[in-house]
């Protein structure tokens, strides 16, 4: 056998049709997939072609490119994403925000983003970490933003319903305060309360595209998505940010990806963690820049 090949018998993934679906998937979504991850995508894609008997990538690339073919592309990027993610994930971003960050926020009108939320753990963390940091948090104008390439997992972030597995990492002080708790048939359902709920506004949104928000915000969470994401987009993406955040507001990425290698315009202040320089007009107290941790 030539050439190279995922898979055997009709369920073979040869290397063009890897680089065609790599190229489909970077040109939508910014996500790239590089050499090696062969299988990987082979196997996610098996998903989608047991789901519609379909019995060769050939056949399902024909659909994807065919007339019919967007519906289809959505569900593709469905089962291509990573979707990852858990309550108080990389906790020391919350701790940071209520040591350095909420004390110096006065506005009566605050938003934050979390960009690529996935099934809405981390709005959800930032909620309550508002609802308990934040001084008059209920009666201020706070909003955040919950956004999301994928259609079912932004419906499941909406819904605001976690299995016992997922609650797991939450202070028991905090389930018990901001979810109700539900029997059945497959245990234990934990349910995020409307104090908190209210709080998020969730919207599919995909990142390359325009973003129609006029900002600012005072805080961005792009935690665990730029990583799959080149260079080129990243510095884009970094730069969108920019200048959507409020001058003294912060942008938090992943822990894993960090900025080094990216052309920005924040301050590192800690790992994963940048700000836009100046002073708001109307939000930081002046001079906080001083206040590094
Ligand atoms: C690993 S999860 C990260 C979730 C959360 N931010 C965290 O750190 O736990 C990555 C999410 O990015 C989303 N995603 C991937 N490409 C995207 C794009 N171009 N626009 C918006 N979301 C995207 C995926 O659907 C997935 O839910």
């Amino acid at each position: 056998m030539e050439r190279a090949q995922y898979g055997i018998g009709s369920d073979e993934l040869t290397e063009q049709q890897f680089r065609m679906v790599s190229e489909i998937v970077y040109r939508f979504c910014g996500i790239h997939l590089k050499e090696g991850k062969e299988s990987l995508v082979r196997a996610r894609l098996m998903k989608r072609l047991r789901a519609l008997g379909i019995s060769s990538f050939e056949t399902y690339l024909q659909l994807i490119e065919g007339p019919s073919g967007q519906d289809e592309l959505r569900q593709m990027i469905d089962v291509m994403t990573t979707n990852k993610t858990s309550f108080f994930r990389e906790s020391a971003h919350f701790d940071f925000l209520v040591e350095h960050v909420l004390p110096d926020l006065r506005k009566e009108s605050l938003r934050f983003w979390s960009a690529a939320c996935s099934t809405g753990e981390e709005p959800y963390t930032l909620a309550m970490i508002l609802l308990e940091h934040l001084p008059g948090c209920s009666t201020k104008d706070v909003k955040i933003l919950a956004t999301d390439i994928s259609r079912p997992v932004m419906a499941k972030a909406a819904a605001g319903r976690y299995g016992e597995k997922s609650v797991l990492d939450i202070p028991a002080s905090y389930l018990q305060k901001y979810f109700s708790v539900q029997q059945s048939s497959e245990g234990r359902v934990y349910q995020i309360k409307p104090v908190v709920r209210s709080l998020a506004r969730f919207a599919c949104l995909n990142l390359l595209e325009p973003w129609p928000m006029k900002g600012p915000f005072q805080v961005i969470f792009c935690r665990n998505v730029m990583i799959y994401f080149d260079r080129q987009t990243q510095e884009r993406m970094v730069q969108r940010f920019y200048d959507l955040i409020e001058p003294g507001g912060y942008l938090f990425v992943g822990h894993s990806e960090g900025l080094s290698g990216v052309r920005h315009g924040f301050t590192y202040v800690r790992p994963a963690v940048y700000r836009k320089n100046g002073v708001s007009a109307t939000g930081w107290s002046a001079g906080r820049m001083g206040r590094r941790p």
